[in-house]
């Protein structure tokens, strides 16, 4: 069955096959056709083009879309929206002047979350996760990329990661899951961090790798948490079971976590409000993405990431939004460029090429997503009638989509 949409006000981010991924100055340029037609052919992009080239006769169906734009389904590269409960009363607590570390040392933060979720069946989980998907979906979110890590116990974690694949079942949209064991220490452990540690690598993760639940493995390397070598610790004994490293490092402190990363052949380090110039020297050069979370950092007032000086070094970018319950509880990526053209002084189409097409590579399916390319998945946000493209995250805070295209099918 092949659709056609004709009268297209700008089909943005139009790439040839075969780039994965925008780096430096590059990242300035969004390229799109004005006046455009796109042809899909079942849940795949097969043409594109001028108006005037439009091939009517091929079509099964023709879709009028005048004063409209298509872009790429937004591709959030970190989530965490597999989680149970919510954390109200920890904003009020930081409102009324706690920071976040401190509400985290009283057993707050994520092992708040972990007791909540270790209570909840997996029933009930699936349902709490299945509402925040289908709401970013409307949302124009095409891609998901769902870490476990509230879990903290073989068989919370394993909770997690099996709703994960029940979401990857049922929903048209691309998810990848990620195991986060390494995300706090839990109680029990606190005095002794390393024999959670050795529990990560001996009990749960050949356990996630047998139940084959996983595809990429996340460490949140910070003061407090996970050191620079224990994360080393946990990567090197995922090697062997292909996991590739997707990992926190930089939130709060510098501590060498992003070079450690590097040298494990990460294929994102995410988070980067607080670099040296250690940093970015060691993501010069490499395969590994950077990828900044502006929503966090305006929901617990930290830094934002310096995307513009990583740009400026030449290096890529990529945006998500980091959904979970402590830093940053909602999962709108429109918000998430807005916040980023607005915060972190970026122009729309940097952030548009860090939310579509790096967000694609962040998660390792920029070869079938991020861009309107011949051969993808046609999976697109269609807008309302909008002046420009500039006015998506001009216009924060409100909804221009109109409809949302997944695998060739209107949601
Ligand atoms: O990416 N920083 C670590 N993990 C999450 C937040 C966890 C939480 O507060 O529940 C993040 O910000
Ligand atoms: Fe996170």
């Amino acid at each position: 069955m092949k659709t056609l949409y004709i009268k297209i006000k700008e089909l943005l981010q139009v790439r040839e096959s075969g780039i994965s991924k925008i780096s430096g100055s590059d990242m300035e340029t969004l390229p799109t056709i004005k006046n455009a037609f796109l042809l899909i052919e079942d849940d795949t992009i097969i043409d594109y083009g001028k108006m005037e080239n439009a091939p009517i006769e091929k079509a099964d169906k023709t879709l009028d879309v005048a004063g409209k734009m298509i872009l790429p389904s937004w591709c959030d590269s970190h989530t965490h929206l597999v989680y149970a409960g919510n954390r109200e009363q920890e904003f009020v607590d930081r409102i009324n002047g706690l920071s976040y570390e401190e509400i985290a040392n009283k057993g707050g933060g994520i092992l708040n979350s972990a007791k909540t979720l270790q209570e909840t069946s997996e029933a009930d989980l699936f349902e709490q996760s299945s509402k925040r998907l289908e709401q970013i979906i409307r949302l124009g979110t095409g891609a998901v990329e769902i870490k476990s890590g509230y879990g903290l116990t073989t068989e919370a974690e394993l909770k997690m990661l099996k709703v994960i694949r029940r979401l990857k079942k049922k929903y048209p949209i691309a998810i990848k899951s990620t195991f986060l064991g390494a995300h706090a220490v839990p109680l029990e452990f606190k005095k002794n961090k390393d024999e959670y540690i050795a529990k990560i690598i001996n009990e749960i993760l050949p356990e996630v790798a047998r139940l084959n639940l996983a595809d990429y493995i996340d460490v949140f390397c910070e003061k407090g948490y996970f050191s620079v070598g224990e994360m080393e610790a946990i990567l090197f004994a995922s090697k062997k079971f292909g996991l590739i490293p997707k990992v926190h490092v930089n939130q709060f402190n510098a501590i060498g976590g992003i070079p450690a990363a590097v040298r494990h052949e990460a294929l994102s380090v995410d988070h980067l409000e607080v670099m040296d110039k250690e940093d970015f020297k060691s993501l010069k050069n490499t395969d590994t993405m950077p990828v900044g979370l502006p929503l966090c950092s305006f929901f617990l007032g930290i830094p934002y990431t310096p995307a513009r000086e990583l740009m400026d070094n030449g290096l890529p970018f990529a945006l998500a939004t980091d959904y979970n319950p402590g830093s940053s509880p909602s999962g709108n990526m429109n918000l998430v460029v807005s916040t980023a053209c607005i915060k972190m002084k970026i122009t729309p189409e940097e952030a548009i090429n860090a939310a579509t097409i790096n967000g694609a590579y962040a998660m390792g399916i920029s070869q079938t997503h991020g861009s309107i390319t011949k051969g993808k998945k046609a999976n697109f946000i269609i807008t309302k009638e909008i002046p420009s493209y500039g006015y998506l995250p001009y216009d924060f805070g409100n909804n221009n989509i109109e409809r949302v295209i997944l695998n060739g099918k209107a949601i």
